[in-house]
């Protein structure tokens, strides 16, 4: 193997893709997926490459310092792809401790250790810091997100991710730590945790129960399919420049209401149901604490500096992940049983 690439988090939804197309991708570089396998992760996600020659899985909390640094000696990675991370705003809300943990505690342990390994002996390496748009706080109804808004995050969960961003920024500029970070807007495709709009949406819709929509709706996502935030990180790993930070936005935003009727349309289509059955089922429910009211990204700096492009229409991938939610009846019924159950009936109870 040329080398070696730790990335983490690589049993969750976002994950599970960036392993994925690094493993097919890459046959001569060994990717070592680090995942605690909280609820969110699921090595079934994976099935299709977990016996590749260049895959190896290993169990393990990025919270223990210990265990992070043995890993760092053991393995001597030439790179880190950075994603483990808690990432649900509602579960943030309830219960931020877990977020300040994994989030802040745990990307500090990997850059801790990549720097401890990796001192003297920089040239060549990375280690790249994977984050989201919501560090940027919330939009009015217009402009856009560019890399020099400023950071005002407003929930645990980005509050937690804009500290990690920090102090990724903090090994750069301190320790000369090769990083380069981005920030994504909302992600949507196959193998996402049903507990996000989109899933949750189309599980509820399969199994006939309310869609339910916080406040008036009015809420502004700007969505990117999954497969294209993979490929802007696979784009940003191999040309980013160090010490930078790209945004990456799909160009498509949505308020949630708009979303989820066409989310319900094409359900019936797919399900061969009349046209409105599934917009029945669409209930209001109790705002979100703090809910941030728009989030859009300007991705021009990508787009011009790197030819990152977004490669499908929304309506395109969200037929693709439809389909695959549809013709994937075990995966969700797998991830819905138990543990989801219980923050189901806790989360929606009002
Ligand atoms: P996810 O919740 O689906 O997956 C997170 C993964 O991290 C899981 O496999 C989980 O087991 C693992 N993990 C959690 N705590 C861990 C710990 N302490 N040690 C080791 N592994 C641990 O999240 P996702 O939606 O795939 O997001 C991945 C990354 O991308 C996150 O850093 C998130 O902030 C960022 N991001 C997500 C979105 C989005 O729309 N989902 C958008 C922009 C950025
Ligand atoms: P979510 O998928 O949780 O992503 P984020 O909060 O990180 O943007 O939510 C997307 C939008 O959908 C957000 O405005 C909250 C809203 N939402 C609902 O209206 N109902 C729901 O059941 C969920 C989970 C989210």
């Amino acid at each position: 193997m040329k080398q070696t690439i730790l990335i983490t988090g690589g049993a969750g939804f976002i994950g599970s893709h960036v392993v994925r197309l690094f493993v097919e991708k890459y046959p001569d570089t060994q990717i070592v997926n680090l995942d605690k396998l909280t609820y969110a992760g699921n090595l079934e996600n994976l099935s299709d490459v977990d016996q590749k020659p260049n895959y190896t899985f290993v169990k393990g909390d990025i919270v223990d310092r210990q265990f992070v640094q043995d890993l760092f000696e053991k393995y001597q990675f030439d790179g880190v792809i950075h994603l483990a991370a808690e990432s649900h705003v509602d579960r943030s809300i309830t219960n931020p401790i877990a977020f300040v943990e994994t989030n802040i505690l745990g990307t500090v342990n990997l850059l801790h250790a990549a720097r401890q390994v990796w001192d003297g002996k920089m040239e060549g390496k990375r280690f790249y810091h994977v984050s989201t748009d919501e560090v940027y706080g919330t939009l009015g109804a217009t402009g856009l997100f560019t890399e020099e808004t400023s950071y005002d995050p407003r929930s645990p969960y980005s509050a937690s991710k804009a500290s990690s961003d920090h102090l990724a920024r903090a090994y750069y500029h301190t320790y000369d730590l090769p990083v380069v970070i981005s920030n994504c807007s909302n992600n949507y495709g196959s193998h996402q945790f049903p507990e996000k709009l989109i899933p949750l949406c189309i599980n509820n819709i399969k199994a006939g129960k309310a869609l339910p929509i916080y406040g008036d709706g009015k809420y502004t996502r700007d969505w990117l399919w999954v497969n294209d935030h993979a490929t802007a990180i696979d784009t940003i790993y191999q040309n980013g420049v160090l010490g930078e930070t790209y945004n990456i936005g799909g160009h498509n935003e949505w308020k949630n209401l708009d979303l989820v009727h066409l989310l319900c349309d094409v359900m019936d289509e797919e399900l061969g149901k009349p046209q409105g059955t599934s917009r029945e089922l669409i209930t209001f429910v109790k705002d979100r604490q703090g809910h941030d009211r728009r989030y859009a990204i300007d991705s021009s700096k990508i787009a011009r500096e790197l030819g990152w492009e977004p490669s499908v229409t929304f309506q395109e991938g969200l037929r693709a992940s439809v389909k695959w939610y549809l013709e994937n009846e075990g995966w969700l019924d797998n991830v819905t049983s138990g543990a989801y159950q219980k923050y189901y009936e806790t989360q929606y109870k009002d």
